[in-house]
């Protein structure tokens, strides 16, 4: 590993699902890699790392009844293994890294979507997390139906919980973007594909370039 003297940047996408994640934390991670001489490294949540793809396995595409608390820290525990084994290493090494989903989705899903409680959640989230925060995420905001609209017919367990579920994930984004706007920013995820990056990539600029 070669030293660094700063650390590099963290950034993460949230939001319902189908709202356009994927495709906008791609497109950042090209954009980046033409700009930055350091890699960019890309995750995913839950999974990124062989212990982490394995609890992804028994999350998404379990066939026994799964207990809300049992959810959360397999969540959290997924995070903690990428945390510390691929994005504290990455991030020490001055390299950035861009993921798609982190901390925000368990307060979402598991405290906004299963109504588990929001403090509990922040403390293990605290500990899963080796207390690292992005420096910046996008919250991308669609309706249900337009997620709706969007999504493949082949859902996971959790993208099969259904409309009112969504709406609670959705308003519990909405209020983290109210309580942490410089952190968290809100975009239209009802824009094109390319207005949406365009509008990302000079907000990248302006808060984390020097
Ligand atoms: P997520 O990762 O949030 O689940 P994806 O990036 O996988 O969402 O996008 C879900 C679907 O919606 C994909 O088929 C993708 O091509 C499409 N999509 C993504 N962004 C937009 C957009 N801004 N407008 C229309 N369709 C989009
Ligand atoms: P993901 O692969 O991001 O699905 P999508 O690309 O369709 O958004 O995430 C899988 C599911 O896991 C998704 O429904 C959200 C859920 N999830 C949680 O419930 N809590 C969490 O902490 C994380 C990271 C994901």
């Amino acid at each position: 590993m070669t030293e660094s003297t700063s650390r590099g940047k963290f950034i993460t996408f949230e939001g319902i699902d189908g709202a356009g994640k994927t495709t906008q934390a791609e497109m950042l991670v090209v954009a980046l890699r033409e700009k930055q001489e350091l890699p960019i490294s890309f995750v995913r949540e839950p999974g990124g790392d062989p212990i982490s793809e394995s609890i992804r396995k028994l999350l998404l595409h379990s066939e026994e009844i799964m207990s809300d608390r049992a959810e959360a820290l397999l969540m959290i525990a997924s995070r903690a293994q990428l945390t510390d084994k691929v994005i504290l290493p990455y991030l020490m090494d001055g390299r950035w890294v861009v993921a798609d989903r982190y901390a925000d989705s368990t307060l979402a899903y598991q405290g906004g979507g299963r109504g588990l409680s929001s403090t509990a959640l922040k403390e293990i989230n605290y500990f899963g997390t080796y207390t690292l925060k992005p420096d910046l995420t996008f919250f991308l905001d669609i309706s249900v139906e337009e997620a709706n609209n969007r999504m493949s017919v082949s859902r996971d367990r959790i993208e099969k919980e259904g409309d009112e579920f969504q709406e609670r994930v959705r308003d519990f984004y909405t209020n983290l973007h109210t309580e942490e706007p410089e952190r968290v920013i809100l975009i239209d995820g009802k824009k094109s594909i390319d207005a949406i990056h365009n509008e990302i990539w000079s907000i990248v600029n302006e808060k984390l370039m020097p």
